[in-house]
């Protein structure tokens, strides 16, 4: 949606600033106290924690208050000090810097929250920032996560996408020199995101590469495993599957394992005989379901779970539960 489109959320803040009375608009994107608020605190702040030693900054670009407000006051210090501004594919940034063309375009929805903008925001100061350098979704995605996991440091997205870009640009850095990033906002936000390993391979971001039996069964929503007793009938394993929508039942003896029977060889019994509802599940059962290690990759397993092998089982020896794996979940998991 374009910037000047009544319903883009820059249009709606500036409508509801009309409407409502008493009501303040900060336009962090065009009002100059933003990126003057950056150039008495932020840039002081880095200036005298790094003892003026500080040779390149690096900070993503949204607004642009961070990074111009900052620069100003170190630009001011030392003029050789570098300004690296980092933004993201679908945003006008670089290309307007490097050619002094706003192009449409370039334009594009993109998942990187916070930085790079479809329009020119007056904070940003195309003569304070020495050079944009764009980073994708993906990697921005897999960093964020990357300094939670190495750092110990619970950064949001644009954190991510900054030291990315930061790596990219790692030939401009001299040994000695001392390079400061901006990490913009916390990991909080995006739980259901970047935090979240469906949605990051959903969106493509980390591949099966890696992702092992524990993994479907952590993305699995079917919870503990359902099983049936050897002597119960067999019209009540008809009705588990029913009732659960479910093709294998794994079948128990004094809480262990014993056999199994799944809807195929159900259904094929009673209408053979329907009188067979009330025999017990062991007159039918087959072969126990094979438990394979958590670890197990999801390409072994999918070599194990055949047609003829419809399911594996997973043991969670700390919480002392069983969970099934079907080749539907192996399915999922490979298409998602
Ligand atoms: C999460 C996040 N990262 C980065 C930025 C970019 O900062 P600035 O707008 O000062 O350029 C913002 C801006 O609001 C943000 O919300």
């Amino acid at each position: 949606m374009e910037p000047e489109d009544p319903r883009s959320y820059y249009s709606v803040a500036a409508r509801l600033n009309r409407e409502i009375p008493n009501s303040y608009y900060p336009n962090q994107y065009d009002n100059p106290s933003n990126a003057q608020a950056h150039c008495e605190s932020t840039g002081p702040e880095i200036w005298k924690q790094t003892e003026g030693k500080i040779d390149h900054l690096v900070v993503g670009v949204g607004t642009g208050g961070t990074i111009c407000g900052t620069a100003k006051y170190l630009k001011e210090k030392n003029p050789n000090i570098k300004i690296w501004g980092i933004d993201t594919y679908g945003s006008v940034f670089k290309k307007y810097k490097e050619t002094g063309i706003f192009d449409k375009n370039e334009i594009y929805p993109y998942v990187t929250e916070g930085i790079g903008e479809d329009f020119l925001p007056k904070n940003v100061d195309f003569n304070l920032i020495d050079h944009f350098e764009k980073v994708t979704d993906k990697d921005a995605a897999l960093m964020t996560r990357q300094i939670v996991r190495q750092e110990g440091i619970w950064v949001g997205n644009s954190a991510g996408s900054a030291m990315a870009g930061l790596i990219q640009l790692k030939d401009n850095f001299k040994e000695g020199e001392t390079v400061v990033i901006i990490f913009h906002d916390h990991g909080t936000r995006y739980l259901g995101k970047i935090f979240n390993d469906d949605w990051m391979r959903e969106k493509g971001y980390t591949d099966k590469k890696g992702m092992t039996a524990q993994d479907i069964v952590a993305s699995n929503k079917n919870g503990e495993l359902i099983t049936i007793k050897v002597d119960d009938t067999i019209g009540a394993a008809l009705k588990l599957i029913n009732q659960h929508s479910i093709s294998q039942l794994p079948v128990t003896l004094d809480n262990r394992i014993v056999g199994s029977i799944n809807e195929d060889l159900v259904f094929k019994k009673i209408i053979e005989n329907p009188e067979v509802t009330s025999q017990p599940v062991k007159s039918i059962m087959l072969e126990a379901i094979p438990f394979v290690d958590a670890s197990t990759p999801l390409e072994t397993l999918s070599g194990m779970v055949t047609k003829a092998n419809e399911a594996v089982l997973i043991k969670d020896f700390k919480l002392d539960k069983n969970y099934i794996i079907t080749r539907y979940d192996i399915v999922k998991a490979l298409a998602n």
